[in-house]
């Protein structure tokens, strides 16, 4: 089911699906931005998505004059239907510089020529009809090369896998109310997924300085009302940080004993394929 998370009279609209992925897959949401007569795609996903999604979108747009198809970072829940929106569309593909030789694999040899924008590291902003989309750079969450996209005339901020919470499939269209009635859905994916404690603290000092009405991840459901997007990045961030901090040291100790452990049981045989190796096997990795 699509939702219109912001509409004005201007032209200016922007549209969430949640429940186009089937099968095996991660839930993930797909985003139309669409403003006097331009619109763009953000994180389409894969094969998945793509049939489906298409034809959402042509219920709001003539889909073959997309303006841009725009992939926050490299993962298959986000781009891996490239191929089909360049033979399906017009569109410019829009992606992290870091990953600008790496996405033609998603495709065939010479298929991306004169079709990609490379946001450079530092950001950029995307002109889209009368809106100045701004591309904002949120690398390490979780990719290396990885983007966030703020709407200035709704107000929203397209968080990726910031915010990612993996909440049950029938609860996706409830805004969320607080951050305590997210966390369980949140804390594993976080605590996994994003790696860095302080590249956490960089992205709430650059997001708190944004008017920001919606905040909406790839991933489940919205933060809706400035309270509940500043209680739960800003404060839910720091108690994140905080979780990350005991989860990085309750790594390490983990690390430190585990090895001991190992280092104890080491034998001829295992020497031979390095102690990271015998570690990760130990852990199951
Ligand atoms: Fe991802
Ligand atoms: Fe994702």
């Amino acid at each position: 089911m699509s939702e219109e998370l912001y509409s004005d009279r201007s032209g200016h609209s922007c549209v969430v699906f949640r429940d186009l992925v089937q099968g095996e897959g991660v839930q993930s949401n797909q985003f139309l931005l669409f403003d006097s007569e331009h619109a763009a795609v953000i994180d389409p996903g894969g094969e998945l998505t793509y049939n489906r999604l298409f034809m959402a979108l042509s219920n709001y747009t003539k889909v073959r004059n997309l303006d841009y198809v725009i992939a926050s970072h490299q993962d298959p829940d986000i781009v891996a239907s490239l191929n089909k929106w360049l033979v399906g569309t017009d569109a410019k593909i829009v992606v992290p510089a870091l990953w600008e030789r790496f996405i033609p694999h998603y495709t065939r040899p010479g298929k991306t020529e004169g079709r990609v924008i490379a946001i450079p590291d530092q950001g950029a902003i995307l002109n889209l009809g009368k809106l100045q989309l701004k591309a904002l750079p949120a690398h390490f969450l979780h990719a290396e090369g990885n983007f966030q996209f703020y709407d200035p005339i709704s107000k929203i901020l397209f968080s990726g896998d910031m915010g990612a919470n993996l909440c049950p499939r029938t609860d996706l269209d409830e805004p969320i109310k607080s951050i305590s009635e997210i966390m369980p859905y949140m804390e594993g994916f976080h605590q996994r997924y994003m790696n860095s404690n302080k590249i956490c603290r960089y992205w709430v000092n650059m997001v708190r300085t944004l008017d920001i009405e919606m905040m909406v991840p790839q991933h489940g459901r919205a933060f809706v009302g400035k309270k509940v997007v500043a209680e739960s990045s800003w404060t839910g961030l720091r108690t994140f940080s905080v979780a990350l901090i005991c989860s990085h040291r309750r790594t390490t100790k983990h690390l430190k004993r585990t090895k001991k452990t190992v280092e104890s049981r080491i034998s001829r045989r295992q020497r031979k394929y390095g102690i990271s190796t015998v570690i990760a096997r130990e852990r199951g990795y």
